[in-house]
C-alpha cells in the first residue's frame, strides 16, 4: 500500500471543507484559532508532500529550504502575491490557487460596497438603530444614484468582468483599464470601453479596483492620481490593499475631496489605521470578499482536486498562470530540485 501524502493545512477552514482532505491525505492542521507564526510554520512542514496555505502566509525560499519533501504548493486564495513564484519555478515544485469559484462573490462584495458607500446604507442604518428617525424628512441622508454613472474598473479579469456584468444591469458606463485589452467581442458583450488609467480616473464617477498585487500594481494608484479622481468619485478596492497609497487615500476623505471609499483591504492587514475607521463617508469590511459559504468550499475542493491530480501524475488544472505557462515545456510528474 502506498502511504498518503502528508499534508499541511496551515490553519482550519471550516468542518466541511477540511473533510475533503482528510481521507486521502495524511493531513495535519497547522492551527484551529489563528494563523501559525513564522516559527511555527516553518517547523511543522518539515517532511510534508503539499502544504495549503492561507494569504497571510509567507512562502519563500526560507519555506522551501525548511521543507525538503515538499512537492506542492496549495494557496486557499486566488491571489497569490503572498508566494515568491520565481523560486517554485527554478524549484520545480507547482503552485496552485483558486480562481473562477470565487469569482461572483467577489464581484459581489464590491458591488454591495458601491452601494453602502453611494446610498449611505451603514450611516442610515445606523440612524434608525439610533433611534434618531423621528420623522420622514426630504432631504434625509440625500445619496448618489448608479443607474447613468460612469464606472470605471481598473483589472479586467475574471473578476472585473464580474463587477462590469452588474454594473451593466445597473445602467452604468463601463470604462475600464487593463493590461490586456479584451477581445472586440467581450467589450461588446459588457459594452466597455477601453481607457488608459489618467483618463479612466479623471471620467469615472465610481472606480474598482481589481489587479493583482504585483511590483507593478504596487502603489499604482498613489497620491498623484487619486488627485485625479472627481470630488463625488465613490472608490472601491477589494483586490488588494497596498495598490493603493493608503495614507493619501485617508487624507483625501479626511479632507471630503473624494465622496467616499468601500474597501475589503488594508495595506497592512489586519491593521485598519484608526483614522480610516473614524471617517463616515467609508464602509469597512475585513477582508471578507469570497467569504460566501459556497465559494469557500468551492476553493476547498478546487485545492483538493489540484492536489489529487497532482498526486497521481496529472497536470492539476488551478496552476498559477506562471506554472501553466511552465508545464507547456516541462515533462510531468516533476522532479523537484533543490
Ligand atoms: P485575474 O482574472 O487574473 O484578473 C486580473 C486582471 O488584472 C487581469 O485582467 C490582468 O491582466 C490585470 N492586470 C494584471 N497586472 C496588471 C497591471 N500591471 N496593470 C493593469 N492590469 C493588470 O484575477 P481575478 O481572479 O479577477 O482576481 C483579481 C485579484 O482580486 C486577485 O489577484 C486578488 O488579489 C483579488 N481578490 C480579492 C478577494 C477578496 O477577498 N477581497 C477575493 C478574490 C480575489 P491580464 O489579462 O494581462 O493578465
Ligand atoms: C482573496 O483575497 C483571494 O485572493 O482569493
Ligand atoms: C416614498 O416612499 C414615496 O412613496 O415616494
Amino acid at each position: 500500500m502506498t502511504m498518503k501524502p502528508k499534508v499541511l493545512l496551515t490553519r482550519a477552514l471550516f468542518p466541511e471543507a477540511e473533510a475533503l482532505f482528510k481521507t486521502d491525505f495524511d493531513l495535519e492542521i497547522g492551527n484551529k484559532e489563528r494563523m501559525l507564526t513564522r516559527e511555527e510554520l516553518l517547523e511543522k512542514v518539515k517532511g510534508k508532500d503539499a502544504v495549503i496555505t492561507m494569504m497571510p502566509d509567507t512562502i519563500d525560499r526560507a519555506l522551501l529550504d525548511a521543507a525538503p519533501n515538499l512537492k506542492i504548493v496549495a494557496n486557499y486564495a486566488v491571489g497569490y502575491n503572498n508566494i515568491d513564484v520565481p523560486i517554485f519555478l527554478r524549484r520545480n515544485i507547482p503552485v496552485l490557487h483558486t480562481p473562477d469559484v470565487l469569482t461572483d462573490a467577489t464581484a459581489d462584495a464590491a458591488f454591495a460596497l458601491l452601494i453602502a458607500v453611494a446610498r449611505r446604507i451603514i450611516e442610515a442604518h445606523a440612524y434608525v438603530v439610533a433611534g434618531r428617525f423621528k420623522a420622514w424628512k426630504p432631504a434625509l441622508l440625500l445619496s448618489q444614484g448608479l443607474s447613468g454613472k460612469i464606472v470605471g474598473i481598473v483589472g479586467m479579469g475574471r473578476i472585473g468582468q464580474a463587477f462590469a456584468r452588474r454594473c451593466l444591469g445597473f445602467g452604468m458606463k463601463i470604462l475600464y483599464a487593463s493590461r490586456t485589452r479584451l477581445s472586440e467581442e467581450k467589450e461588446a458583450i459588457l459594452e466597455a470601453t477601453y481607457m488608459p488609467l489618467e483618463d479612466l480616473l479623471k471620467t469615472a464617477d465610481f472606480i474598482s479596483l481589481h489587479v493583482p498585487l504585483t511590483e507593478e500594481t504596487r502603489h499604482l494608484i498613489d497620491r498623484k492620481r487619486l488627485d485625479d479622481l472627481k470630488p463625488t468619485a465613490i472608490f472601491i478596492n477589494t483586490a488588494r490593499g497596498p495598490v493603493v497609497d493608503e495614507a493619501a487615500l485617508i487624507k483625501k476623505l479626511e479632507k471630503g475631496e473624494i465622496w467616499g471609499a468601500g474597501l475589503d483591504v488594508y495595506e497592512n492587514e489586519p491593521d485598519v489605521p484608526e483614522a480610516l475607521r473614524q471617517l463616515s463617508n467609508v464602509v469597512l469590511l475585513p477582508h471578507v470578499g469570497s467569504a460566501t459559504l459556497e465559494a469557500r468550499l468551492g476553493m476547498a475542493r478546487l485545492l483538493y482536486d489540484g492536489l489529487t491530480a497532482f498526486f497521481s501524475g496529472k497536470v492539476p488544472k488551478n496552476l498559477i498562470p506562471e506554472w501553466k505557462e511552465r508545464v507547456k515545456d516541462v515533462p510531468f510528474p516533476l522532479i523537484p530540485t533543490q
